[in-house]
């Protein structure tokens, strides 16, 4: 496989960094996971606006590459194969590598570039049967919109999540459900949609800015108010949406079933106009 690093096109076996990267020693860097298919990208342009805003909200440079990541990333596509089914680009920037201090190393320091492709299998199956999930407390910080490589808190609770046999860790913040611990949660309460506001307790998904689209396209009224756990057992559906899992029902959380314990209506709809969606790339 080759991947990209540093304006280079390179083995993945001979691609290296530096030890002292600060993606390394601090997690002090950005990343984006993107859909392709067919060798596009899917809402490529919205991911890379994410990517620039997390990198100016960390001061980290702009690389001169940014306009191009898009052309990278599909060029990359085309290298490896990778033109015909689905895949999954991984994109990272770091701060670079400069000898260790917590401040921001010496301007002009140059950050460290990375794409990576690979096939990509969708969870058809999971969809079909809905997904489980258990609640955790959001340990995070104050600036989760901000799509950091610092995700100690969200692998901690993904490996709590399969530990307990489930897909997924809900995180809940002030008794309100705020996001799972690689995705976003959408509940349909009273036949309105409910999801966290975009803020800055959750990372603003790509996939969940498509899905509030397609509902104003489907006539299925939204409210961006939070779900509280103590509401959890009587919404009528749940289900979470990111870039590896589009729209995924969840049926049961915390042993408790949602729903009729089956996938609902109004995800499978919504699920469907995704799949639609995903149908008119590189078309
Ligand atoms: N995760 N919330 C969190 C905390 C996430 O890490 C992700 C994505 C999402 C969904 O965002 P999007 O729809 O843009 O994929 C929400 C990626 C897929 C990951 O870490 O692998």
């Amino acid at each position: 496989m080759q991947v990209y690093l540093n304006g280079n096109y390179v083995d993945r076996e001979h691609a290296s960094i530096p030890v002292d990267d600060r993606g390394f020693i601090f997690g002090d860097g950005v990343y984006e996971v993107t859909r392709a298919l067919r060798g596009h990208l899917f809402e490529g342009e919205r991911h890379f606006r994410r990517l620039g805003r997390g990198l100016r909200g960390l001061g980290i440079t702009v690389p001169a590459e940014l306009e191009q990541l898009g052309e990278i990333s599909e060029c990359l596509l085309r290298t490896n194969g990778l033109t015909k089914g689905e895949a999954l680009v991984y994109l990272q920037i770091t701060r670079g590598a400069a000898p260790r201090t917590h401040q921001y190393p010496p301007a002009g320091t140059p950050p460290t570039v990375y794409l990576s492709v690979g096939p990509f299998t969708p969870p058809h199956e999971l969809r079909a049967a809905g997904a489980r999930a258990i609640t955790i407390p959001d340990v995070r910080w104050s600036r989760c919109d901000l799509k950091t490589v610092n995700l100690l808190p969200n692998v901690m609770g993904k490996q709590r999540a399969v530990e307990a046999g489930v897909t997924e860790a809900i995180f809940v913040r002030d008794s309100a459900v705020t996001e799972g611990s690689s995705t976003n949660i959408f509940g349909v309460v009273g036949g309105e949609l409910r999801t966290y506001p975009a803020c800055n307790y959750i990372l603003g998904g790509i996939t969940r800015d498509v899905v509030l689209e397609l509902a104003a396209e489907n006539n299925v009224p939204v409210r961006t108010t939070p779900i509280f756990v103590h509401e959890l057992g009587g919404v009528d559906e749940l289900f979470l949406t990111s870039t590896t899992n589009d729209v995924m029902p969840v049926v049961e959380v915390d042993g408790h079933p949602i729903g009729g314990g089956t996938p609902g209506p109004i995800t499978r709809r919504l699920y469907e106009a995704f799949a639609r969606r995903l149908d008119r790339v590189g078309g």
